[in-house]
């Protein structure tokens, strides 16, 4: 061991805390001339730093001491005051630290101890103990008939389509009976196996029947057969001969909500696309249908313009020799990675043959801090003096509506984007624009001025309608965060995602706007899922575990038979990945929530019952073990 470093809370009040950092030079050489970097997202305040200097940038932080000699088998000590809520789970502490000495000649990895806490919560969540369910179908189905017996698959049995909109579900079952249960159906055999066209059925219903005659997928859809697929899979069972067999079943299902999506930010860490790809193949198993794909944000620019090279070549790498801070981890690595648009392509073919539609996402105004970094001659504004920090702690990250680099940038941006995504909706992102943005800019005050606009967020929407017009033009509809109508500027086709409350979404549809529910408190899968502290993750918006995932009711105070609910398009979970490095993580973080989430999308409010829920997801964890899949176990 040669390096540690330790932070502790010292107190703590509701948004006032202090703490206490000591770094250990445990070799037996003295270290010169050196500084301490360390990974934390929240924001200390300079100002109350001790024993030398800070400064931020996002989760960068680098600190100056006061001393230039760290001598051998001594420390350092330092503290600091950040305006914040208690921590209260490791994962709020350090995430990396690193010593630069020698004038930044050389580094020396540093150990992290986990962060002393001063009040950990007490409380915990306890999952009911229940029997496991014979038929594990998740989300559960809205109708559902047994009958005595079962079909049993044999070496002989063959798929046989008739229908020709069921080729690709039909590949997919193929693929994942093969995949789970090592089992391949023959091209010339018994029809066990029917794919059968069915126009009475709507778009993503199906029926499911097993009778002694064998096995019928019927659907008037695409998306219709591949959902039928989905629920084949989870009733398939091995007897005891190690035969695979079907229980008698008639399934007619039909989703709650059109609208069944699952966000993935690929910005603050990057995931491959064999990670994307694995994301997307789950979601098909859950019967969800859409894929928003985080693809740009501060941190990283992760898709391919190639009208604009710098915005990956630049803004898709962080760290050491870069134009961008390491954030949130590798402090010692050039980290980051992109999607070319042949990666893009082969993604969005691979969801659609599983019956989902990719939303690409890219933020603008705020959240544009890589893009700016990759194209200072574009959309950097030189005369612009505004005082502002993001949420994020970036005082450098929103583009400027009195620009015409920007609009160069968001033609050529949104047409690469709109020729390469067939998908009909556009994600413009919009939120968290911080105040004080623009506002010591001469060029916005003329613009503002010359528009007789009143507010800043009149400039948001200004640059908000431009993008709409714009993607309009490519023949998109653009959908955003709730903040995408501040400023009332952008038409009342713009599909309002909301995400800080619930409000703003009953607010926009009261207005007249389409909306996606996707409240934070409820759906994102980065909020911990118990209250222990080595539980991972974050709770701003709440801590979230599986029963209040599971529970989570759309606009619960909303009259079933009140019109605004046909505003509700459907409802969308989301994880950020700040905290999430890697496959595990990701993994731990998704599951087995997200099975929770499907059933608030799919499955209708009279049939959804948590310990029935429950006895299901105790039938279904095999087939996640099947799948290597990292879940937080819920019977520990
Ligand atoms: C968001 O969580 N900023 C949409």
């Amino acid at each position: 061991m040669s390096f540690r470093v330790e932070l502790a809370v010292l107190s703590e009040q509701k948004q006032f805390c202090r703490f206490g950092l000591t770094l250990h030079n445990l070799t037996d050489q003295a270290v010169n001339n050196w500084q301490l970097q360390f990974i934390l997202d929240r924001f200390i305040l300079a100002d109350s730093f001790t024993h030398g200097e800070i400064e931020q940038v996002g989760s960068f932080c680098v600190v100056k001491p006061d001393t230039h000699v760290l001598e051998a088998n001594q420390h350092y000590y330092c503290e600091f005051s950040i305006n914040t809520a208690p921590l209260r789970f490791y994962t709020d502490g350090l995430k990396d630290a690193l010593i630069v000495a020698n004038n930044g000649e050389t580094t020396h990895s540093v150990v992290l101890t986990p962060i002393a806490l001063a009040s950990p919560y007490r409380e915990r969540t306890q999952i009911p103990s229940v029997n496991q369910a014979t038929l594990a179908v998740i989300p559960k189905a809205n109708k559902i008939e047994c009958f005595d017996g079962e079909f049993r698959l044999t070496q002989s049995s063959q798929i046989t389509l008739q229908s020709n909109i069921a080729q690709h579900a039909a590949n997919w079952l193929q693929l994942e009976l093969e995949t789970l249960f090592d089992f391949t159906a023959q091209s010339i055999g018994h029809s066990d196996i029917v794919f059968r066209n069915n126009p009475t059925l709507d778009e993503a219903q199906y029926l499911l029947s097993v009778s002694g005659s064998g096995i019928r997928l019927e659907a008037g859809s695409h998306s219709g057969f591949v959902h039928a697929s989905a629920t084949l899979l989870q009733i398939i069972q091995r007897d005891e001969k190690q035969n695979l067999t079907v229980p008698y079943v008639r399934i007619t299902d039909t989703p709650r909500f059109k609208y069944r999506g699952m966000m993935l930010d690929c910005a603050r860490h990057f995931h491959s696309v064999d990670m994307v790809k694995r994301l997307i193949n789950q979601l098909a198993h859950y019967k969800f249908n859409t894929f928003h794909w985080h693809l740009t944000d501060d941190e990283g620019w992760r898709l391919e313009i190639k009208a604009l090279p710098q915005l990956t070549k630049v803004g898709a790498y962080r760290g050491k020799g870069t134009q961008l801070e390491p954030q949130f981890s590798h402090l010692a690595d050039v980290y980051g990675g992109y999607y070319t648009q042949q990666e893009v392509k082969e993604v969005i073919a691979y969801a659609e043959q599983r019956g989902i539609n990719v939303i690409p996402e890219i933020d603008i105004p705020g959240h544009c801090r890589a893009a700016i970094k990759s194209l200072p001659d574009l959309l950097q504004d030189p005369s612009d003096r505004s005082q502002y920090r993001s949420i994020q702690h970036y005082s450098d990250n929103v583009l400027s509506p009195a620009l015409e680099g920007t609009y160069q940038f968001l033609d050529q941006v949104l047409t690469e984007v709109a020729e390469l995504f067939p998908s009909p909706w556009v994600h413009i992102g919009a939120d968290e624009v911080p105040s004080g943005v623009w506002l010591a800019s001469p060029a916005c005050q003329t613009l503002m001025e010359e528009n007789n606009y009143q507010s800043p967020k009149e400039l948001q929407g200004h640059l908000l309608r431009y993008a709409e017009k714009k993607l309009r033009s490519l023949g998109k509809r653009m959908v955003g965060w709730e903040e995408a109508q501040h400023g009332n500027k952008v038409s009342k086709d713009t599909v309002i995602y909301s995400w800080l409350s619930e409000e703003a979404a009953l607010n926009c549809a009261k207005q007249g706007f389409d909306v996606i529910l996707q409240p934070g408190q409820s759906t994102y899968l980065d909020m911990t899922q118990d209250y222990s502290p080595e539980e991972p993750g974050v709770d701003w918006a709440a801590v979230i575990p599986l029963e209040n995932a599971y529970c989570y009711e759309p606009l619960a105070q909303v009259p079933d038979n009140d019109p605004i609910r046909k505003r509700i398009l459907g409802i969308q979970c989301a994880l950020w990945s700040e905290i999430v490095t890697n496959q595990n993580r990701m993994d731990y973080m998704i599951f087995p929530r997200l099975t929770a989430m499907a059933e608030a999308c799919w499955t209708e409010k009279s049939e959804r019952n948590w310990q029935d829920y429950l006895t299901r997801l105790k039938g279904h964890l095999a087939l996640l073990d099947k799948q290597g899949i990292n879940y937080r176990q819920p019977w520990k």
